[in-house]
């Protein structure tokens, strides 16, 4: 099956390459940045003020290929690609969870920005998780 998407908007972000992002276990993200919707979207932003956090979906857009088997920089050995947040998979897809600093019209400041400038947007969500840190296993991120 495929899928047609559109991006609603854009991360403006500190980042202009990868390598000045913070990487590996317990790489603190608190880098601000704007997510800026496009005007036909904006609407969809009403009562997101009262959420201290947001997940956002975005493109890894400067990503080439995948690979089954990633070696996340600080690991000692490959790990399935399912298994890690390598920017080398078969949908390009990120993830990342985002303190919502304020709302000026269609740009969201945030707080915790680990992508590029100019990074698409797919989707915006409320961060409503509440797994229970004693529930929580993380794998072979323990181990390393
Ligand atoms: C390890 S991934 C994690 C991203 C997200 N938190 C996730 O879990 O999906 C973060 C890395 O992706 C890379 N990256 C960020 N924005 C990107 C983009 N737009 N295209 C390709 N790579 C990107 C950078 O190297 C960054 O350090």
């Amino acid at each position: 099956m495929e899928f047609r998407m559109q991006a609603i908007g854009h991360v403006e972000s500190p980042y202009t390459s990868e390598e000045q992002i913070p990487k590996g276990r317990g790489a603190k993200h608190e880098a601000e940045g704007f997510l800026v919707l496009a005007p036909e979207f904006a609407e969809g932003l009403l009562d997101i003020e009262g959420f201290s956090h947001l997940f956002v979906i975005w493109v890894f857009h400067r990503s080439q290929g995948f690979s089954l088997l990633a070696h996340p920089p600080t690991a000692s050995r490959p790990h399935g690609v399912f298994a890690t947040r390598s920017p080398r998979r078969p949908n390009p897809i990120g993830l990342t969870v985002v303190k919502l600093l304020g709302r000026e019209g269609n740009r969201l400041r945030v707080k915790g920005v680990d992508m590029l400038d100019g990074t698409p947007i797919l989707d915006i969500k409320p961060y409503l998780s509440s797994v229970p840190e004693v529930d929580l296993r993380r794998g072979w991120l323990d181990e390393e």
